[in-house]
């Protein structure tokens, strides 16, 4: 395969004129190492390597569902015993499709001529052969491994013999949240989508400055930014000045696409330490130009003290924020386009040769970095390594900090804040050393003596 960056240099190599749309007219290719996730492709090996979700658990009944996910046709199904299966389409015997199937007491079983099978690939039943024939035991339907958690079902859909852990992050059990599921749909490739929390500075145009204040007027504010790259994922601080507060707050991804969001109405104008998660994503390829975010809206008094949160928006194509679904007029997706128009309007996959991407653009050469290197990773017969390594309760960074730190006069604010954001940062590392409640009691504690040492005031 040919380097993308070679491809993106020789395309660079062109007139740049005014008027020169002549020689801009034809577009470059998508990078398919990056964006194509279908079976024995590159990156769909990769993504074969993780769990990840693949629908909400309201979703799987005793009425066969049909599921596109990285390009394979699946179905999944709850049987009479309340197991959930997610198998392959095509039935073994003649490949009727199994979203036609009925539902047992256990499996699932073909309508056309009577196949019964299990939730892990067993055929337990070929009805119409004589007595005796070997046809179960030599047939197996393809299935794939399924855990549901929280209102969402997890597949692994990799190799049996490098099966993972199931991951727990630490956000998924916070005290004083409540996670609600939610699926949305999005006509494009997972790439572009799963890109945006590695984009910080689009909160400020896209979301405040350009359309309407989506969010809150302090997201107008252009932060201060850090981006952190590591093998296993990536984070950005994002530090804002808010009168005489400094407000700190950290964006997660974890490779591939697994991505969480800061406290979601705040305004950076309060005191406040250590605020976690108001969204926890993950961006899943259905197939290279369809993709879906699964995720939890974080509720509760712990990241939502205000009540600002809707709870009843949020459910399969709907969550309780503008601009993340088709299901707006054209005439409001212009006047105020959101992220949904955002990605989707890029194409249904990225051609990365035609962007120019600038300094704040760092956190998206970075995924998309990682994401190659990983990729080759797996190509090259490596296993995977997995985020936290084997940490029963993996800790994530992503909080919200905002302390009263007034400008000094000795010191550039931009220093100051970069400053204060690393401090911040190094209590919250440090926390790894602890986990749960202890964790969480040792940051906020250390984060408080920020304020209490004075450590970024003068003159006290
Ligand atoms: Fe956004």
């Amino acid at each position: 395969m040919e380097d993308y960056r070679e491809i993106t240099k020789k395309w660079r190599q062109r007139p740049n004129e005014n008027y020169g749309g002549y020689h801009l007219a034809d577009r470059p290719a998508p990078d398919p190492e990056l964006t194509e996730t279908g079976p024995r492709t590159p990156a769909g090996e990769y993504w074969r390597r993780f769990w990840f979700p693949i629908c909400l658990s309201e979703e799987v009944t005793n009425r066969p569902l049909r599921k596109r996910i990285l390009s394979e046709d699946l179905v999944v199904y709850r049987d009479g015993e309340g197991n959930c299966g997610l198998l392959h389409l095509h039935c073994s015997h003649r490949n009727m499709s199994l979203e036609f199937g009925i539902i047992e007491e256990r499996g699932i079983r073909c309508a056309y001529h009577g196949w019964l099978y299990d939730y892990d690939g067993t055929v337990i039943e070929t009805p119409g052969e004589p007595a005796g024939s070997p046809l179960c035991e030599k047939v197996k339907q393809g299935a794939y491994p399924v855990r549901e958690f929280k209102g969402l079902v997890f597949a692994y859909m990799g190799p049996m013999s490098e099966l993972p852990d199931f991951p727990i992050y630490d956000t998924f059990d916070l005290d004083g949240h409540e996670l609600v599921p939610y699926r949305l749909s999005y006509p494009c490739n997972y790439l572009q989508v799963a890109e945006n929390t590695m984009d910080p500075i689009h909160t400020v145009y896209l979301h405040t400055l350009v359309g309407e204040t989506q969010f809150e007027e302090t997201w107008g504010i252009t932060p201060v930014l850090k981006f952190n790259d590591g093998e296993t994922g990536l984070y950005s601080t994002l530090t804002y000045r808010v009168d005489d507060m400094i407000w700190v707050r950290t964006q997660q991804t974890v490779f591939p696409t697994f991505s969480h969001v800061g406290a979601f109405w705040e305004t950076g104008k309060e005191e406040k330490y250590f605020l976690r998660s108001s969204i926890t994503k993950w961006t899943v390829p259905i197939d290279d130009t369809n993709s879906m975010i699964i995720a939890w809206r974080h509720f509760g008094p712990a990241i939502d003290p205000d009540g600002k949160g809707k709870r009843d928006e949020v459910k399969i194509e709907s969550v309780d924020f503008e601009g993340q679904t088709e299901a707006r007029d054209y005439d409001e997706m212009q006047r105020n386009p959101g992220d949904y128009e955002a990605q989707v309007s890029i194409g249904p996959i990225a051609r990365h040769a035609a962007e120019n991407l600038g300094k704040t653009d760092q956190g998206v050469m970075m995924l998309r970095n990682r994401l190659r290197r990983g990729i080759r990773d797996v190509a090259n017969g490596n296993p995977v390594v997995h985020y936290d390594g084997n940490k029963p309760i993996k800790n994530l960074y992503t909080q919200d900090t905002v302390m009263p730190i007034p400008k000094r006069d000795d010191m550039d604010d931009d220093e100051l804040m970069a400053a204060v954001a690393e401090e911040v940062m190094r209590i919250v590392r440090e926390g790894d050393n602890f986990a749960g409640a202890e964790r969480e009691a040792f940051i906020i504690e250390n984060l408080k003596k920020i304020k209490s040492d004075n450590r970024f005031v003068v003159g006290e």
